[in-house]
């Protein structure tokens, strides 16, 4: 055989061992992450890090706490932004909400959170439908640095423009910039759209399920799965939603041909919103 040939299939073996060093070393597990995408980014790190291979980026890694926040913040993808996909918010708005109106008190949880743009979004939609007060929103990601980002609720000021449409695509019902004070070129999200919420590290990959969520969120985070690990994930959200809870997938994601694909009414087919049914 010769060197085009197995070029490829070291370099696969490489990363199956990068990953294999990472989880040992940090208990991150990122072995069933989608391998094209997963390739990419590493390759994207080797290159940034200024490292000759696959192998001479895992032993920087593993000596360099830096360059392993670095690898970390890379794998985990953590794109956001407020309002993403201001028809979702529109759909939870017309079928949802009047749903979460009959309930006594609803527990949320963001599976996935990042910086926690999608947290405040749902937030303020929730304060407009006059909810706000009865939920208890949990939000968690696997990376403690988006985390800690979202904790102070900063938002990069530049962005709000785009957010402002967003919001008003999203059905927003006020002036936006009445959610957040402008402070050195960020904007603060008000502290009462913080109070209910919890923001905590959790992993989807390592960490157990919750139980009873009215409602479960978790957009745009198991496409960077590989088919089984979304199959194991689905299981994990299916037994933390309570009877009849809602699930939001992103827009690239999609129950069908997942093992629980039965358990669920669809509620929006376009805005992958669905409904626990037993
Ligand atoms: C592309 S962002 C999506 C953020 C937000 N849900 C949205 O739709 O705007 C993906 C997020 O999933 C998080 N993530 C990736 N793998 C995870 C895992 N195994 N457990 C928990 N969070 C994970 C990343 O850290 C990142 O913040």
């Amino acid at each position: 055989m010769g060197t085009a040939d197995t070029q490829p299939a070291l370099e696969t073996i490489e990363i199956q061992r990068f990953l294999e060093g990472i989880f040992q070393h940090s208990g991150y597990d990122f072995r069933d992450y989608a391998f094209a995408s997963i390739r990419r980014r590493i390759l994207g790190r080797v290159a940034a890090e200024g490292t000759p291979s696959v192998a001479g980026l895992l032993d920087r890694v593993l000596h360099e706490p830096a360059c392993m926040e670095r690898l970390l913040l890379a794998l985990a993808v953590p794109t956001t932004s407020m309002f993403r996909d201001p028809s979702f918010y529109l759909a939870f708005r017309q079928q949802v909400v009047p749903l979460l109106k009959t309930y006594p008190f609803v527990r949320i949880w963001h599976a996935g959170c990042s910086s926690g743009e999608e947290v405040y979004s749902l937030a303020i939609l929730l304060q407009e439908e006059g909810i706000h007060e009865r939920c208890r929103t949990y939000a968690t990601d696997l990376s403690e640095r988006v985390l800690r980002v979202a904790k102070e609720g900063l938002v990069p000021l530049a962005a709000m423009k785009e957010y402002t449409e967003n919001y008003q695509q999203a059905g927003g019902k006020a002036s936006f910039s009445q959610y957040y004070t402008a402070r050195y070129g960020r904007a603060l999200i008000r502290p009462y759209l913080r109070e209910n919420v919890l923001f905590a590290q959790h992993n989807l990959v390592t960490d157990g399920s919750f139980n009873e969520f009215n409602v479960i969120l978790c957009r745009n985070v198991m496409i960077y799965f590989n088919k089984s690990l979304q199959a194991r994930v689905h299981g994990l959200i299916y037994h933390s939603l309570a009877r009849r809870g809602v699930l939001g997938l992103g827009k690239k994601e999609s129950l069908r041909f997942t093992p629980h694909e039965a358990s669920y009414e669809t509620l929006d087919l376009d805005e992958r919103l669905y409904r626990k049914v037993d």
